[in-house]
């Protein structure tokens, strides 16, 4: 291991957006096929010397996570579930050919480095580190073969609200020309390749007015499956007997963390949670004739974002409730912001301490 000589302290960070107050260092790990991974080493974050003809620039063999850790109450840090991200960032490198992080090394990465970087985050609880750790493949080669030398890293920055800083809804845009995911492809792991094309549909959606666009299935064009980045949830009824709903995994959506933790936790505040395969139309009828009454989309950037609106280019808008966040949704939003900060019975042991 390297010893690393501190960077000056950057300032507590006070309005820190999303993606870009880059905390101070990084954790580095290189893999070979004859050494294996080498052992981490904390840096400070910098760029990166690399060939033009490195292999993930080329072929996309990228895999990434995306965690956070949250200041408790108690002035602790909390790293919501690291194992399940662990697993599922191996789940995503074998998709690729490429070798798989130890779990505990993972955990032990993400350990080191908030150990280091949480004086970034202020005490605003509405503030998080989120963790970016990634795999690239570092072979020098144009040859179309999976590479035989790999570098992981993990970074971080301070995270604000993903949508701003108040909770408030948004509106989605029914994506009819492009799709995220299909049968046997990569939709179910965390990939770089999965992202760029999401891009041309995003546009779309804002340049309609909306917030996020809305993935179909590939194959018939009219189940819902996520919403952008996110996965998503509805609520058919009200009060205690609302009942909890998200599309079913089908293999092209990503298994998302927080939309597992909803599921659970949604039972634990006393209601019923569900999977199921939804139409649109359905979705749009359910809606219009007041069956569903909220619909939210959920994932560790955004943690849970009401919807109020959806445009359907092919089928007409319509507004969810009367549109504003609705008390199902934000019950669950604040059971789970109370989770992350350590003020809600935590049986699973979902929140890991540093
Ligand atoms: C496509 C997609 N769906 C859903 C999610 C939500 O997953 P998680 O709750 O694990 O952040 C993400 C973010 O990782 C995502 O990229």
């Amino acid at each position: 291991m390297t010893s690393v000589v501190e960077p000056p302290l950057s300032k507590v960070v006070q309005n820190p957006g999303h993606g870009e107050s880059f905390t101070a260092h990084m954790i580095s790990m290189e893999w070979s096929e004859e050494g294996g991974w080498t052992s981490p080493e904390l840096m400070p974050l910098s760029d990166l010397v690399i060939h033009p003809g490195m292999i993930g620039l080329h072929y996309g063999q990228v895999t990434f996570e995306g965690l956070k850790a949250h200041r408790r109450t108690d002035g602790r840090m909390g790293v919501f579930r690291p194992r399940d991200h662990a697993r599922r960032f191996q789940r995503s490198a074998r998709r690729l050919a490429m070798p798989e992080l130890p779990e505990d090394t993972f955990v032990e990465a993400v350990e080191r480095l908030i150990a280091v970087d949480e004086v970034h985050l202020s005490d605003d609880p509405t503030h998080s580190i989120y963790l970016r750790p990634f795999m690239f493949a570092t072979d020098t080669t144009l040859m179309l073969r999976p590479s035989r030398t790999y570098r992981f890293l993990l970074m971080a920055f301070v995270a604000g609200g993903f949508f701003g800083e108040n909770v408030e809804s948004v509106s989605v845009f029914i994506s009819h020309d492009y799709v995220r995911a299909f049968p046997g492809g990569t939709g179910d792991v965390k990939i770089a390749g999965n992202y760029a094309p999401s891009f041309l549909a995003q546009q779309q959606a804002e340049a309609a007015g909306c917030q996020q666009a809305v993935w179909l299935d590939a194959i018939e064009r009219r189940y819902v499956e996520e919403m952008g980045g996110m996965n998503m949830f509805l609520v058919r009824g009200s009060g205690a007997d609302a009942q909890i709903v998200t599309p079913e995994l089908t293999g092209t959506l990503l298994p998302g963390v927080t939309r597992n933790t909803l599921l659970t936790l949604a039972e634990r505040l006393g209601h019923s949670a569900s999977t199921e395969r939804l139409t649109v139309d359905r979705w749009r009828e359910e809606c219009l004739n007041g069956t569903i009454t909220e619909v939210f989309a959920c994932g560790t950037a955004a943690v849970v974002t009401p919807v109020g609106h959806v445009r359907d280019p092919k089928g007409g808008d319509w507004t969810i409730g009367d549109g504003r966040p609705g008390p199902v949704t934000l019950k669950i939003r604040q059971a789970l912001v109370d989770l992350h900060h350590g003020e809600l019975a935590d049986p699973d042991g979902w929140l890991h301490l540093v």
